[in-house]
């Protein structure tokens, strides 16, 4: 399952390529340099993959852009080897120079990995969220980290509120009752609700929260609400009628659907843990498409034990690919509903891969031909952190 090709190098790759100006020429006749080392970790897939080109995303199907980088002369390392110190990942991170990862099947880039990978300039994240990246220790090292956002904000939107809905309205077990045979509709109903009436809120409201606001308004919800220290700008809060709630335990107090729509950072790792889970209200529903970390794994699972939760959904895990027995696979309510849970695809969906395939490689273009990036795809740059959406920094 490990694909690792070599770029060979074409004539027209033995052409110069300019330094990109973010890395030090040491001398005038260096400042034209060969193919360079690209590493993609991507996700295996299998027979689907050959069977659908449009599975960019996987290690078969290379975000096609193998024969590009190759024609340019580069080496296109392909892997979806990542655990450890002898897999493919750590060691070709040692001299690769650009490093391309998604977050279905992430790389993690520890600190210690980043010491390790001295000639390393660029992380692009196929996809939106790069925690799984160590963003200080990138800074230190003067580490560019992109992304390629917005390419697929919509398609996680869409998946919050098919999540919000699957809870509310009890859906998986009604469907789990219908495969097995048996038709008891009390045994639903007695857990199955309208969103109609209720009060959603979402904790982060840039793209994807406010995505999911817009898409709430025509299910005339009592109320919407928002907790972000980035405030909406007046028009775009008044557009959705969201108001903004400054106190985190107060917000949660008041909702009956919380949806957590923030990046994962220092600021937000282990947020919803048991003590605010107790400001829930009792038998709330939380959906986390955000990352599994934000969430306390063993707390949510003794919120929806206890009923304190009435369900919880999303498609993040705080480690990925999830254990077999990881208790969020398998976690129930009192009344043995309550979970929707499924493995990390809200992002990745067909229509997402072609978009964040075509931005990894606007970022790699810019990248080869020194031109700037986008400002909007920057988390950290030459200088630092671009980005007001990695927690609130000096
Ligand atoms: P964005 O950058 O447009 O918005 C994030 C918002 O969260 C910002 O408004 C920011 O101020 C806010 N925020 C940051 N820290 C916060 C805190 N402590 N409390 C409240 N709000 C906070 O990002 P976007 O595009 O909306 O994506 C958000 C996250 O969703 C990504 O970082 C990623 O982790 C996750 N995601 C998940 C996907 C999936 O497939 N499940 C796919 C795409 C993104």
């Amino acid at each position: 399952s490990t694909y690792l090709r070599r770029g060979l190098l074409s004539s027209a790759a033995r052409s110069p390529r300019l330094l990109s100006s973010t890395r030090l020429a040491p001398s005038l006749s260096q400042t034209y340099a060969a193919g360079m080392k690209i590493l993609a970790v991507l996700y295996k897939g299998g027979e689907a993959a050959k069977q659908e080109s449009r599975l960019l995303g996987t290690v078969e199907n290379q975000l096609g852009i193998r024969p590009w980088l190759e024609s340019l002369g580069h080496e296109y390392i392909v892997t979806d080897d990542k655990e450890g110190s002898d897999s493919v990942f750590q060691k070709h991170i040692v001299d690769a120079e650009v490093l391309i990862t998604t977050p279905f099947h992430p790389a993690y880039v520890t600190r210690e990995i980043i010491e390790k990978a001295k000639n390393l300039k660029i992380c692009i994240t196929a996809g939106v969220g790069s925690d799984h990246v160590d963003l200080n220790a990138a800074v230190e090292k003067h580490i560019q980290v992109l992304e390629v956002s917005g390419s697929n904000v919509v398609s996680v939107a869409e998946h919050v509120i098919m999540s919000i809905l699957l809870l509310v309205r009890n859906f998986v077990p009604a469907h789990e009752m219908i495969e097995r045979g048996d038709w008891q509709v009390s045994d639903i109903a007695r857990n199955a609700y309208d969103l109609e009436g209720k009060v959603v809120g979402t904790i982060g409201a840039g793209r994807i929260g406010y995505r999911v606001l817009q898409r709430l308004v025509p299910f005339n919800c009592k109320e919407l609400l928002y907790y972000d220290y980035n405030a909406l700008p007046e028009e775009a809060a008044k557009a959705v009628g969201v108001r903004r709630v400054d106190d985190l335990k107060d917000f949660v107090s008041q909702c009956d659907v919380v949806t957590v729509n923030c990046p994962l950072h220092e600021g937000t790792r282990g947020l919803v843990n048991a003590d605010l889970l107790k400001h829930f209200k009792k038998g709330a529903w939380l959906v986390n498409t955000a990352r599994g970390a934000i969430c306390d794994k063993d707390a949510v699972a003794e919120a929806l034990k206890s009923g304190q939760l009435s369900g919880y959904a999303g498609d993040v895990w705080n480690v990925q690919p999830a254990p077999k027995d990881h208790i969020w696979r398998t976690m129930k309510n009192p009344l043995g509903g309550g979970n929707g849970m499924v493995p990390h695809y809200s992002g990745t969906t067909l229509d997402a891969q072609q978009r964040y395939a075509a931005g990894t490689k606007s970022i790699l273009e810019n990248y080869l031909e020194n031109k700037p990036q986008e400002p909007q795809n920057i988390i950290i740059g030459l200088s630092g952190y671009e980005t007001k959406a990695y927690g609130v920094r000096k």
